[in-house]
């Protein structure tokens, strides 16, 4: 095995849109570092044909984890990238959040992205070698919905930590770049939809939301951040590119067409 081998940190691989981007990843022959609570069915599939892939299990709020990940990296080639997806979101009114419900989505959304983005910074500095840091904000990062203030606020957080990073680090060759995806067909999202009174209306109503019609495919939010890790997008720095298909673009819907104004 080349210790050449270009190889990506993904967080939240066990599921979702990071299970998505390490496929992606796979795919294109990338070394990949697979960190989740439960890595194993990720693990488990990306393996088979006995490519370059570990899995780190543990939990991203605890910066041993991330340490971890960045060995694994070396075992399998050179640390070129790092994706911060892993994250969780728990709706819950303003007057009736605790500090430990606060403290569980802030832990992994605001300090699992702060001390994996630190763990790959320090390695391409001590390296003296370029790297791309990719961080999944969301919709929720720039606006707003009822209950979702904890989210809300560490999203944006993540949008900011990847501004100074790109400030701080573009004259070394560091790029840092989120991507903020609308509603996106996961586990997450299936499982929140299924919370609600109304599991079919909720998913109208949030497909309603979006111009484009349907939620989106995570393998659509994983081409984006493949894009933004590859050298093809080596100008792109400080940036949240946002994947909504136009849901925060929009004005709003007339519903009634008996109100639309033609003239
Ligand atoms: N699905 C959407 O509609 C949507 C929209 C916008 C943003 N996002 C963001 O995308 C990311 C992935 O979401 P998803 O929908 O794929 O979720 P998901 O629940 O399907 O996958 C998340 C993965 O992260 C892991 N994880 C959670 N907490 C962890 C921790 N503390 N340490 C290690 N691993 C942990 C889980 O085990 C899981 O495998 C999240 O940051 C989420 O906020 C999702």
């Amino acid at each position: 095995m080349t210790t050449e081998l270009r190889t990506v940190v993904v967080t939240g691989a066990g599921s979702g849109i990071g299970r998505a981007i390490a496929r992606a990843l796979h795919g294109a022959g990338q070394g990949v570092v697979l960190v989740d609570l439960d890595p194993a069915a990720t693990l488990a599939e990306l393996t088979d044909d006995g490519a370059a892939v570990r899995a780190v299990t543990g939990d991203i709020a605890d910066p041993a984890t991330h340490l971890q990940a960045r060995d694994a990296a070396a075992a399998i080639g050179r640390l070129d990238g790092w994706v911060s997806c892993a994250g969780v979101d728990r709706p819950c009114p303003l007057p009736d959040l605790t500090a430990t419900e606060a403290a569980r989505t802030v832990d992994t959304n605001l300090y699992g992205t702060l001390w994996g983005t630190q763990t790959a910074v320090r390695t391409w500095l001590d390296a003296g070698r370029p790297g791309a840091l990719v961080a999944i904000s969301s919709v929720h990062g720039r606006r707003a919905y009822p209950d979702h203030g904890v989210y809300e606020m560490t999203k944006a957080a993540i949008e900011a930590l990847t501004r100074n990073v790109a400030v701080s680090y573009a004259a070394l060759g560091i790029r840092a770049n989120a991507v903020a995806p609308g509603g996106v067909v996961t586990a997450a999202l299936e499982a929140s939809l299924a919370s609600a009174a109304d599991p079919q209306a909720a998913r109208d109503e949030l497909t309603a939301f979006v111009p484009a019609g349907r939620l989106a495919q995570d393998t659509e939010i994983a081409a984006v951040v493949q894009f933004l890790l590859s050298d093809a997008a080596s100008y792109v720095n400080g940036q949240t590119i946002v994947v909504d298909g136009a849901m925060t673009s929009h004005i709003g819907f007339a519903a009634d067409p008996s109100t639309a104004r033609p003239a």
